[in-house]
């Protein structure tokens, strides 16, 4: 038994999920976020795939990342969303950096100049998520300043709401309004419209003002809306199933301690499943006695403390289950689905989190099954 779990991701739910994105942005672009591995689901696959479908541009977060994609041999444009810069990777790679200050732009400008080349470059404003960005109050001059700066084109304005996915929406319409006062005094005092992008997977899906040249959703790509107030109109297909297989199953007596701390003691006679995955493998210790597994389409609770490389669950309800049968722990199975919201919830997190921390812990196969 090789370490962890399988994690199968299935390409056509990535291309399904892309195809409700172009549905609901129609001809703006699309700049697909494939970093952090593709959220878990592999970049190189998840991209090649992507591209296939439309996507126009890739967002990974660190150079290696970037650098991963373009030895697999994608040609698409790139963006670089945190990283320091790197010039001379930009150009051998043709990536496109995004720029967070006026003095990473002088920086780059001095290398460009140096080097003689002009470098194109994606200006990231703070509108209010805090985090990278020109702060938004002396935005302007910092733009136009960067603008006469030799060796450096700006080809794009963009920046990041920081609760585009919640119900009251009157703070990411704040951080709109800013965003577009500056775009237009940038785009007044350059005489050009200035390309433009803010809009995450929670602002593709209801903030049709915020959609303006391109969109950069990550999340809705693999399945999961960020948006959970409310029911998605749209159809997303998640596209990750998290897999193992029971390593051991036993009958033991009531008030025999589980696991660790002994926080779970059978109140009956039991079968007690061992999984040969645990936290070591993504699966977090917080669903100790507060996660279920599928085994047979049916439910199977943890049972005890997860451990680093082995769960245990109670499999006392499931009287045909027996070592060696397939196991979902994120996914369906017959008519029953473990969601990786429903984790998050347990674990007091977001998908994002589950998908990430199971995702690239797996072993990947791609599939083709929606
Ligand atoms: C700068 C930036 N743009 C876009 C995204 C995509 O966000 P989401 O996955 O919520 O669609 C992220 C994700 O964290 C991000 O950091």
């Amino acid at each position: 038994m090789s370490r962890g779990a399988i994690a199968e991701i299935s390409l056509s739910a990535i291309a399904h999920n892309f195809r409700t994105v172009k549905r609901i942005v129609k001809d703006r672009l699309v700049i697909a976020v494939v970093k952090a591995d593709a959220y878990g689901h592999g970049a190189v696959e998840v991209s090649a795939r992507l591209l296939m479908e439309g996507a126009d541009y890739l967002a990974v977060a660190y150079l290696g990342e970037a650098i991963q994609l373009r030895e697999a041999g994608i040609q698409a444009p790139i963006l670089l969303l945190f990283d320091r810069p790197h010039l001379d990777e930009y150009i051998h790679f043709r990536l496109i950096p995004i720029v967070h200050s006026s003095a990473s732009a002088y920086e780059l400008s001095e290398e460009a100049k140096k080097k003689d080349v002009l470098i194109k470059i994606h200006v990231k404003i703070d509108t209010g998520m805090g985090r990278m960005g020109l702060n938004s109050v002396h935005a302007v001059d910092d733009l136009i300043a960067i603008s006469e700066l030799p060796g450096l084109q700006i080809e794009a304005l963009l920046s990041h709401f920081s609760e585009a996915d919640l119900a009251d929406r009157s703070f990411a319409e704040e951080q709109l309004e800013r965003f577009n006062a500056i775009r237009q005094a940038l785009s007044e005092k350059l005489k050009r419209k200035v390309f433009s992008h803010i809009a995450n997977s929670a602002a593709v899906l209801g903030f049709e003002d915020a959609h303006l040249d391109a969109v950069r959703p990550g999340i809705m790509l693999y399945g999961y809306s960020p948006v959970m107030h409310k029911i998605s109109d749209f159809q997303l297909l998640p596209a990750m199933t998290i897999k193992t297989r029971i390593l051991s199953l036993r009958n033991v007596p009531a008030g025999t301690p589980i696991s660790y701390g002994r926080t779970f003691i059978t109140k009956r006679p039991s079968r007690i499943g061992v999984l040969p995955l645990g936290y070591a493998d993504g699966y977090s210790r917080l669903f100790s006695n507060n996660a279920d597994v599928l085994v047979k389409g049916k439910r199977a609770p943890v049972a005890g403390r997860v451990c680093m490389d082995t769960t245990m669950v109670d499999l006392t309800e499931i009287d045909e289950a027996d070592e060696n049968d397939e196991v979902i722990m994120l996914g369906g199975q017959a008519n029953e689905r473990v969601t990786a919201d429903e984790l998050a919830q347990k674990a007091g997190t977001i998908s994002y989190d589950i998908l990430t921390s199971l995702g690239n812990r797996s072993q990947r196969i791609y599939a083709e099954n929606y």
